[in-house]
């Protein structure tokens, strides 16, 4: 404990005269829709590419049913152009008509956000000419990347033809990127853009290291126009089957089911026709594959028996896919009106064609029957993309700043396609991490973005001739590589952290920072200049459809330290929605109470909040009527008590419990905290002690975001960082307002080296809590931390305790892990919240947590990583257009008519991912 108190600094503890406002949020959406959305099949993304220039806008294909909306908030390069009348006839369908080209830029790419790791994607991009340049020469070729991968070569030869190409992919981070790169072949262009989420369980051939790119796919019995959705709900296309001289189609009127297990769920609309020989023993296929002979194929043959089967007769038949006998010459007997799949699982090369045969076996009395067959190629994901951190925290710099440069695609992979003003290391795994950040005479307007702090391994940052604007974020002095920070010639304001200074001082890291007219080197000098920061406004939306009755609450605080004392004054005023605004001021005393004291303020130890692990937690108010909880602690070497309760008693966040005094009297030690009136966190969250009114989906999001604040604040804002060890619902208090503070930090450090102590075996922290990695390594660090709070994250999304008991005991990670497994966050949920939650956003933080809690201490996020996530994954959006706000009338306008109104591209993709459009095929 010795060293470490006496050392520990916090930021805007001591040293800084001014806490900025801080911002409370507030959760004032209302799910209208709730549940289900990807159970259905649905959460589409459609993209009409050059269609509309503002983001909203959208159509529904008159005959699919689909929602198609502009592509623009996916993309910030381009022109978009009408393809000529000529070819824009009443047949073919809107997305066609308008195109969005690339004239300039090597690699442009669409970037969707927001997607579910782990979760299969069906991709589809379609191309039109149509002599949209009025070039009137479609000979056209460009190369389509997936994330880092080659796709596929896209060649147009025919101005009036749709070409299209499909993958089906797995997702490794939540960010998946399409890209078009010009390889001197002409200009790049797109049509249409079109996502579909589909089950992991789907194509078990497709995994995060291979995906697959159609190359056919045949309804082979149908007659007529193709298959789609929501005939098909994944909405894979199904092309009738034309070369018929030597086969007889045939169908039923009856369904043909799909089993439970079924990979591939081919629709019945497919299932229900099929092809047999006209009279032959043998049906043999040759589909033609791509030119150039390089690619690897599989193939999916779908089969159902459409005919009962009489005593007599039997259908039996062989497979060969691609040349090769399927299943150990087994032979293959459909189901009667039940769907099944052959599949390859090893690949077989095919120069020109695939060739699919079923040869009956002697004593079948029937011909083989094929219901529909799909080929696909093989694409390998052998290039490493950069590290998913790095990435994450570009993107997010990208937007904050609206960076437009060449700034898609991953940033440091293929080199060739690099982002301007980034230089990029890669390590021994092949995997990349930016070194160095140019943004010098970019423009930049607002803060300096958090996101920085991510980058881990930055050694030269240099955002000098930009107009930033408020303090420099302290966290620069922490990147551990970062050598070179340029921040001059900015409107950079406030104390320059001390912990840059000496950096710069003891030559470690080359400082500028002149031409910032407001900054200030030390206290004294800042108090001249001090200037009230302008309040700054966040929304969070993350229910769709979105109604933003946006409650401002800025809170500021404002304190001043007179010697021993420390001056709160609060400040609340609820933006412009409120009426008039209150205020008040009260005075909290770092003062050090007697017992006789303590026994008045808590009327003789009568009314007991709670025990916790350090001893038991009584109510009290101190003269002025402030209400305070009194703990009361084991013994312990009382001088090292004192200057440790002096250091805790200067820790001072939003969401971290504030001390205000403590008692050293004799044996009796105590600590004075402010009083949370809400009690824990996890009496709300226990069916049997949270009453009638459980915590709503919006409620938990806000505490687990103000709660992940408080922790992050422990382990960045202090120096050294203080581990908390114990983290838990129980240790995280609600006040009147529900808002979350962390409590008890600091004690089991405080108490950790003291012998004596007949607590030091509580220190390990609380089972279901615990780091795993700790109990077996006995490291202690930040991360240790982060688990515990992926255990209340979850704790949050299910209600659960950390340890189940059921029929045997299982952990929550486990428990949540399982059922996720299955593609189903519904069983995961708290049933308490009948269904009111956002299922995507659930998928979201459940994600989150089982990051959090990962068993390897070095794969979990810092806590700054979790604050992040949680704030982008909740589509946290600052400083939002003051115009925008004032379009409230018209959004509730649109709302009430049923209509969706979307106020950013996060929220787009928060809303087009659930979006639950309507029926039929093209
Ligand atoms: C995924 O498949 C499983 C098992 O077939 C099913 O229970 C689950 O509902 C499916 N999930 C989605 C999102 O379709
Ligand atoms: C495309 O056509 C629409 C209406 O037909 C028109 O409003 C729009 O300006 C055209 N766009 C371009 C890029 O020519
Ligand atoms: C171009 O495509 C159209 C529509 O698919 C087709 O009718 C036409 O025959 C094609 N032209 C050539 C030259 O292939
Ligand atoms: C299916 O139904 C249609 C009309 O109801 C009928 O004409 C057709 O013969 C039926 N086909 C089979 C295979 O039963
Ligand atoms: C079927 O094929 C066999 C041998 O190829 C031939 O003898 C027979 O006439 C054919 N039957 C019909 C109905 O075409
Ligand atoms: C980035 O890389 C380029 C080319 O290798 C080099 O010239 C430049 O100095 C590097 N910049 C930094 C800041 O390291
Ligand atoms: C604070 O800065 C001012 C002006 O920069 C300087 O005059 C003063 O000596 C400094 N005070 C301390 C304590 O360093």
């Amino acid at each position: 404990m010795k060293k470490l108190a006496m050392g520990r600094r916090c930021f805007s503890s001591r040293n800084m005269a001014i806490i900025p406002c801080s911002i409370l949020l507030s959760f004032s959406v209302v799910a209208v829709q709730v549940g289900g959305q990807f159970s259905d099949g649905l959460g589409f993304i459609s993209l009409d590419c050059g269609y509309g220039l503002d983001a909203q806008a959208y159509y529904v294909g008159p005959l699919s049913g689909i929602r198609y909306v502009s592509d623009a908030p996916y993309i910030d390069s381009g022109e978009t152009h009408n393809i000529s009348s000529v070819y824009a006839s009443v047949t073919v369908p809107q997305r066609f008509l308008t195109v969005r080209s690339f004239p300039s830029g090597a690699r442009n790419c669409y970037t969707f956000k927001s997607m579910t790791p782990r979760l299969k994607y069906l991709i589809r991009a379609s191309f039109l000419y149509g002599n949209y340049d009025s070039k009137n020469s479609p000979s056209v070729q460009f190369d389509l990347h997936l994330g880092v991968n080659f796709w596929k070569t896209i060649t147009v030869t025919n101005r009036s033809k749709v070409y299209y190409t499909e993958t089906i992919m797995e997702a490794t981070t939540d960010l998946i990127s399409v890209c078009l790169v010009n390889n001197g072949r002409g200009t790049p262009f797109i049509s249409s853009l079109e996502l579909r989420p589909l089950n992991r369980t789907l194509y078990p051939v497709v995994n995060s290291s291979r995906s697959l790119i159609l190359s056919s796919r045949f309804d082979m019995g149908r007659i007529g126009d193709y298959v789609r959705f929501p005939s098909d709900p994944h909405d894979r296309i199904w092309n009738p089957f034309d070369e018929t001289t030597s086969l007889t189609k045939t169908s039923t009127n009856l369904t043909v089911e799909n089993p439970v297990d079924d990979h591939f769920e081919a629709p019945h609309v497919v299932m229900n026709t099929a092809v047999v020989p006209v009279n032959s023993t043998k049906l043999e296929l040759n589909l033609a594959t791509e030119p150039g002979g390089l690619d690897e194929y599989y193939a999916v043959l779908h089969f159902s028996e459409l005919k009962p089967l009489l005593q007599n007769e039997s259908r039996q038949f062989f497979v060969y896919l691609g040349g090769t006998l399927w299943n150990d010459a087994k032979s293959f007997t459909p189901d009667y009106l039940s769907s099944s799949a052959v599949y390859s699982t090893n690949p077989t090369s095919a120069p020109t064609h695939y060739n699919i045969s079923l040869v009956a076996t002697s004593d079948s009395t029937l011909p083989p029957i094929l219901n529909a067959a799909e080929v696909f190629s093989a694409m390998q994901n052998t290039i490493v993309p950069s590290d998913s951190r790095n990435v994450d925290a570009m993107v997010a710099i990208k937007g904050t700043y609206a960076v437009k440069r060449n700034w898609m695609g991953d940033p440091c992979v293929p080199k060739a396609y690099a982002w301007d003003g980034l230089n990029c290391t890669v390590d021994a795994a092949g995997v990349s991490r930016i070194t160095a950040v140019n943004l010098s005479h970019g423009a930049l307007t607002g803060e300096i973005s958090t996101s920085f702090a991510n980058l881990s391994e930055i050694q030269y940052l240099d955002l000098s001739y930009n107009k930033l604007t408020g303090s420099i974020p302290a966290f620069l002095a922490y990147l551990p590589s970062l050598k070179y920070l340029d921040l001059a010639n900015n409107e950079l304001s406030g104390l320059v952290p001390s912990s840059l200074l000496t950096k710069s001082q003891n030559g470690s890291l080359a400082l500028r920072i002149e031409g910032n007219r407001n900054v200030c080197f030390n206290a004294t000098s800042c108090g001249a200049k001090r200037k009230k920061p302008a309040p700054t406004i966040i929304v969070i939306s993350c229910v769709v459809p979105v109604v933003l009755l946006l409650m401002l609450v800025v809170l500021c605080i404002l304190r001043k330290q007179q010697g021993n004392h420390f001056f709160v004054h609060i400040q609340r005023s609820r933006g412009r929605h409120m009426r008039g605004s209150k205020e008040y001021a009260f005075q909290i005393d770092n003062r050090r109470f007697t017992y006789t004291e303590l026994k008045k303020i808590t009327k003789n130890f009568g009314r007991v909040l709670g025990k916790g692990g350090f001893g038991t937690v009584y109510y009290g108010h101190l003269d002025n009527s402030i209400k305070v909880a009194v703990k009361m602690l084991p013994h312990t070497s009382s001088e090292e008590f004192v200057t440790e309760a002096q250091h805790l008693s200067r820790v001072h966040h939003r969401n971290l419990v504030s001390m205000i005094g403590y008692c050293i009297d004799g044996e009796h030690l105590a600590l004075v905290y402010e009083y949370m009136s809400q009690g824990t966190l996890k009496e709300h969250l226990r069916a049997e002690s949270r009453g009638d009114r459980p915590l709503s989906w919006e409620q938990r999001l806000r505490i687990a975001l103000e709660a992940s604040q408080g922790l992050e604040y422990l382990h960045t804002g202090c120096k050294p960082p203080l581990i908390h060890r114990d983290v838990k619902t129980a240790n995280i208090l609600l006040n009147e307002r529900l808002e979350a503070k962390i409590s008890d930090f600091g004690l089991s450090k405080a108490f950790e080296d003291d012998d004596h102590s007949h607590v030091s075996t509580k220190v390990a922290g609380t089972p279901g809590y615990l780091d795993p990695e700790y109990s077996v390594k006995n490291q202690l660090s930040e991360k240790s931390d982060v688990y515990s709070f992926g255990v209340v994250l979850l704790e949050l999304i299910t209600g659960q305790p950390p340890i189940l008991i059921g029929s045997e005991k299982i952990h929550i990670v486990e428990w949540v892990y399982e059922r996720l497994a299955k593609g189903n966050v519904e069983d995961v949920v708290d049933k308490s919240l009948q269904g009111e939650y956002d299922v995507n956003c659930a998928w979201k933080i459940a994600y989150v947590a089982l990051n959090c809690a990962m068993q390897s201490s070095a794969k979990r996020p810092t806590m700054t990583e979790v604050v992040m996530q949680l704030k982008e994954r909740l589509a946290l959006q600052s400083n939002l257009d003051k115009t925008q706000l004032e379009d409230r009338n018209t959004q509730k306008l649109l709302i009430e008519h049923g209509e969706m109104y979307q106020m950013s591209s996060f929220e787009i993709e928060c809303a087009t991912i659930s979006d639950k459009d309507g029926p039929s095929a093209r």
